[in-house]
């Protein structure tokens, strides 16, 4: 899905940059423009943005209880 149309930015390659390290939309901004020329997609932006590193941050925590061994819940 296109999220930022003047630079041609898509959610994949938002997510694919927090995977790599962004965690914030002025991240993403510095690496792609996305939201720097007209700005009508910055709201957009930042869904992805906030929704890609609370997957990542829960990627970590499941990675991290299972290495020590610690029951996960629910
Ligand atoms: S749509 Fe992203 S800066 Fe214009």
């Amino acid at each position: 899905m296109l999220v930022c149309h003047c630079r041609g930015i898509t959610d994949r390659q938002i997510r694919r940059l927090v995977r790599e390290g962004a965690c914030s939309t002025r991240d993403v901004a510095r690496a792609t423009g996305a939201g720097l020329r007209c700005g009508g997609c910055r709201s957009n932006v930042k869904q992805v943005v906030d929704e890609a590193v609370q997957r990542e941050h829960q990627k970590t925590r499941a990675t991290t209880l299972l290495d020590l061994s610690i029951p996960l819940e629910g």
